[in-house]
């Protein structure tokens, strides 16, 4: 039996991580990617924030009824609605907990709270007890505690701890400390606190200086034992420290951490696709365990040496993170039955017979203009785009784009909107600017473009094109994806799902904009 201790995971993908631009996700994604966080073990998924939307306090319902085997958590400002609509948000989990959050540094107290820290202290020792009132489990968080007061942040915890939390977070908020500063913050609170033993420390970096990862291991060197983090880092601004690194370091240099954890690594791979399908944030190839080429070896010296006895260069197995070698998974004559095994171990799964068949169908489309159908094709296949969880005002109907040396490019395209089609021309500088063009001649949307991402899913040239298309409209930030073996027909399409996703107009409130 291991002497160590358990070094909780608190995913906050579905939370901080939606928060990033464009990243907001829908019910059914939400709980595609918290099925998929239990499978691999995850402790604790904060599943949203749930009073910034119906549709996030839905979201986060049905995450609660859905995972059996994690703890389900919703965040909430110090503030009694905030607290009761999580309250409500949570209540079928099995496991629940609340998890609440005042700021405490001077600047936030001053400029966005106008609070004094006793009226601070106050309103987080009751909002503390009214949530210990509803639920058993509840974290308190002090939002940009790692530029807070010494002394003010031990009265803080002693406080709220008397008042019933379980979990002290002091997040980074900013991402402004380095490991040695931060680790020795939380030894030394530990040390002041009179009841720090009755509660679990906890940490919550962001990554503005790159130094997310660093500053939670530091933390867990120094008595923390409950790490916040997200898949492929993704979050708020430069995102939050990346629970594959957090847990395959921990894992890896077992000789250096005094805990384990809980996850099962082999999920991490097909987890970290799964998100960046969903919200459309690309994996950068040398990000590290989950990027493209964090196994690669290309110098004939490496490779040589892997060769003669893999160690010499490599200190984790790929396969164990979840890489498979990127063989045929599927083809034109595959059913229905394997397709859909197939999905359920990327953790897709359906809900209903019609749903598996509208999968099925774009599956057999696909084998007919591509012989290989892989794992990476499968996922682009139910991503947003093609997922049926948002009402579609624009759809997709025809594309004739011609292009030819010393000829302008061209595209005639016709849309369906409200099942009338729309037909128009456009010029442009390329296929995929007229193509835009023409679409903005029909939407007049009035949004800016603000990026636009091409990427191969698999390798080979008959590849299905995955494009990210990026709008503004009036500072609202959407996503829309779109992939295809056409890639002109691939921007179209993510062009009309970002307009789609703002048709939609799921509007969140950002918990951090104050009390
Ligand atoms: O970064 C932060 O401080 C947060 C808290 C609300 C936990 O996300
Ligand atoms: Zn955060």
């Amino acid at each position: 039996m291991s002497t160590k201790d358990n070094l909780i995971i608190f995913d906050t993908t579905l939370r901080d991580g939606e928060q990033s631009p464009g990243a907001s996700m829908t019910r059914d994604e939400k709980v595609r990617i918290a099925k998929m966080l239990e499978k691999m073990h995850v402790d604790v998924i904060e599943a949203g924030f749930a009073i910034a939307s119906g549709g996030d306090f839905d979201a986060i319902k049905a995450v609660a009824e859905t995972v059996q085997d994690s703890t389900i958590c919703s965040l909430s400002r110090a503030m009694p609605a905030d607290i009761k609509r999580t309250a409500e948000a949570i209540k079928s989990a099995n496991s629940g907990r609340i998890h609440t959050f005042i700021a405490t540094s001077p600047i936030h107290m001053k400029y966005k709270l106008m609070m004094s820290p006793e009226q601070v202290l106050e309103q987080a020792v009751g909002m503390v007890s009214l949530a210990r009132n509803l639920c058993g489990d509840v974290e308190f968080s002090l939002e940009d505690g790692s530029r807070s007061e010494f002394d003010f942040q031990c009265r803080m915890i002693e406080a709220v701890i008397d008042a019933g939390a379980t979990t002290i977070n002091i997040p980074d908020t900013v991402g402004y400390g380095t490991p040695e500063e931060y680790g020795a913050m939380f030894k030394n609170i530990m040390e002041r606190v009179p009841n720090a033993d009755k509660a679990i420390f906890s940490t919550h970096c962001h990554n503005d200086l790159g130094l997310a990862v660093a500053n939670s291991l530091a933390a867990v060197m120094n008595g923390v034992r409950q790490v916040e983090c997200t898949i492929n880092g993704l979050g708020e601004r430069a995102g939050n420290a990346s629970l594959e690194e957090i847990v395959m370091a921990v894992k890896t240099r077992a000789d250096v951490f005094p805990v384990t954890t809980r996850i099962d690594p082999i999920h991490i791979v097909p987890t970290s696709r799964l998100v960046s399908s969903i919200t459309g944030f690309p994996v950068q190839p040398n990000k590290a365990i989950v990027g493209a080429n964090a196994f690669a070896h290309e110098s004939g010296i490496h490779q040589d040496g892997i060769l003669k006895h893999r160690e010499t260069y490599e200190i984790m197995k790929a396969e164990d993170v979840g890489w498979k070698s990127n063989k045929l998974v599927l083809g034109k004559h595959s059913g229905r039955a394997a397709v859909r095994a197939r999905f359920e171990e990327l953790g897709v799964t359906f809900e209903s017979p019609e749903e598996l068949g509208h999968a099925f169908a774009r599956f057999k489309e696909l084998a007919d203009k591509k012989h290989e159908i892989f794992d990476e094709d499968l996922q682009a296949l139910v991503s947003r785009v093609t997922a049926p969880s948002i009402a579609e005002k624009f759809q997709f109907s025809n594309l004739e784009a011609t292009s030819k040396s010393g000829v302008k490019p061209h595209a005639s395209l016709t849309l369906t909107i409200a099942g009338v089609d729309h037909q128009t021309e456009s010029e442009g500088d390329g296929l995929v600017d007229a193509a835009f063009k023409a679409i903005e001649k029909i939407a007049s949307s009035q949004t800016a473009l603000q990026l636009y991402l091409v990427s191969a899913v698999t390798q080979g040239t008959d590849s299905l094109g995955d494009v990210t298309v990026r709008l503004e409209k009036e500072g609202e930030i959407v996503n829309g994806l779109g992939s295809d073996t056409d890639v002109i027909v691939a921007s179209v399409k993510a062009y009309l799902n970002a307009l789609n996703v703002l048709d939609a107009g799921v509007i969140k409130a950002h918990p951090q904009s104050g009390v």
